[in-house]
């Protein structure tokens, strides 16, 4: 057997067997690493250095601008095949959590062999490869003592075999493998090439490794963030309903109870004045704790969104509001109002309510609108108000404050409904919101559009 690291010096491991000769090995070292003075034959260098760089450019050129890995490395093996004429190899990668190597693209393998070649670095002739960061060129694979599986490699009928190691720096990735059915069928120069072409693809892999790790990660992140908000919703909905069955009909209870007791001290002249005053002071105080917990329990959860459904509970919201804040408030809806399913009314309905109270807070206007328009397919909402607009490109993310929080989250809502939001304001002339989403048949709300998980 035969190693060789990036610099082109081969070592034997076993010195009894190796396959080139000094004479050969400095041509090998030639050809991948330039044009070498001390070699005789100057012609023939600079052709095969020429060609050396029009492989690794072409592979270059193939996989540059890919993200995907399994393109990178589908389109990596595939030119690798082509420029060394051969029909067998395959790139098998390090899996970080088995610390297996498998074979994630191959070509004129069979399914056995690709399933059941699945080794552990230091094991066989690619786990020495990734162990050793060396490249390793056999004349026979199926005769090598270090070879792993050898009844898989012999079923397969594979003889001459090259594995070189994809890395990125010092990070050994996986290998690359280019095998024949024939003896002999390599030289120390395909070695090199291909050594070449691996420290390619190698960084190339990595970028597209940590491309994966990132969108799942993203991924991760947007189910979470998803989860979250269906579970504050529903923890929102049961506090609501709690005060709505407990405290709220208690608190309604004892001030029919305190009505009844001013009607029966007033009528029958038994009390004084000041007793029927005080009881008539905790009455108004109980209807008044009373209608607070009310609108505690409406903003938790209003009950109109489930008995009558968002335009409802948009229109009771809208104007609770605003109108005490003296901002004329119109609720406009196109189409025929469809009900939705609870979770996609309840973020809906968190959607204007977040507008709105921009409106309230921040907008100084004295006019609002909101506008529903439900197609077959598509609910399209907007609200605009008419007050001091401000300059959206200052709030582009969350600030310590939570300034921007509120605007995050509406696009982050309707994003998660699958669909598009959008505000634009002007300094002196009103701020307009504007969210659709898809509605109808077949629509998995909360899916991740690209992978649809
Ligand atoms: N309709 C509006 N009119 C004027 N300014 C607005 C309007 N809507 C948003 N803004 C401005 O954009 C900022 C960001 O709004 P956002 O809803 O993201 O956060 P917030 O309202 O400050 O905090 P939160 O929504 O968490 O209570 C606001 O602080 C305000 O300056
Ligand atoms: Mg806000």
């Amino acid at each position: 057997m035969c190693y060789a690291d990036r610099s082109g010096q081969f070592a034997a491991t076993t010195e009894e067997r190796p396959i080139v000769s000094e004479g050969r090995r400095a041509k090998a070292v030639a050809g991948a690493t330039g044009p070498d003075p001390a070699v005789s034959d100057q012609g023939g260098d600079t052709a095969k250095h020429h060609h050396d760089l029009l492989a690794l450019s072409r592979v270059s050129a193939a996989i540059s601008g890919l993200h995907d890995l399994d393109a990178i490395l589908r389109i990596g093996l595939d030119n690798v095949l082509n420029i060394m004429n051969g029909t067998v190899g395959g790139i098998m990668l390090l899996d970080e959590t088995s610390q297996m190597l498998f074979y994630r693209v191959h070509h004129g393998l069979s399914d056995k062999y690709v399933e059941e070649m699945r080794i552990r670095p230091g094991e066989g002739i690619a786990g020495k490869v990734v162990q050793s960061n060396r490249s390793v060129l056999l004349e026979d694979i199926s005769s090598d003592p270090d070879a792993a599986r050898v009844d898989l490699v012999t079923l397969e009928g594979l003889k001459a075999f090259i594995s070189v190691p994809l890395r990125a720096k010092d990070n050994v990735l996986g290998v690359m493998n280019v095998a024949s059915h024939t003896p002999h069928r390599f030289t120390k120069d395909d070695v090199n090439l291909l050594h070449s072409i691996g420290d390619q693809l190698g960084i190339a892999i990595e970028q597209a490794l940590l491309n994966e790790r990132l969108r799942k990660a993203r991924e991760r992140m947007r189910k979470l963030a998803r989860q979250n908000l269906v579970a504050e919703e529903e923890e929102r909905r049961r506090i609501a309903r709690e005060l709505h069955d407990e405290t709220s009909q208690a608190l309604s209870g004892i001030a029919l109870q305190l009505e009844a007791l001013i009607e029966v001290s007033t009528a029958s002249g038994n009390q004084d004045a000041e007793f029927i005053a005080g009881l008539k002071k905790v009455q108004s105080l109980t209807v008044q704790v009373h209608r607070e917990v009310s609108r505690i329990i409406s903003n938790l959860h209003p009950a109109l969104l489930d008995t009558l459904g968002l335009v409802a509970a948009v229109r009771q919201y809208a104007k609770s509001r605003l109108q005490p804040q003296d901002i004329n408030v119109t609720v406009d809806v196109k189409g025929t109002e469809m009900r939705l399913p609870p979770d996609v009314e309840a973020a809906l309905f968190r959607v204007v309510q977040g507008l709105i109270g921009n409106i309230a807070e921040h907008s100084k206007a004295k006019n609002a609108s909101i506008l529903l328009v439900y197609k077959p397919d598509e609910l399209m909402l907007s609200v605009s108000d008419d007050g001091q607009g401000f300059d959206i490109y200052q709030v582009t993310d969350v600030e310590e404050s939570g300034r921007g929080r509120g605007l995050f989250s509406i696009r982050e809502r309707v994003g998660f409904l699958g669909g598009t939001s959008r505000v634009e304001s002007k300094i002196g002339a009103g701020t307009t919101a504007w969210a659709s989403i898809p509605i109808g048949q077949d629509i998995g709300y909360g899916k991740d559009p690209d992978t649809g998980n």
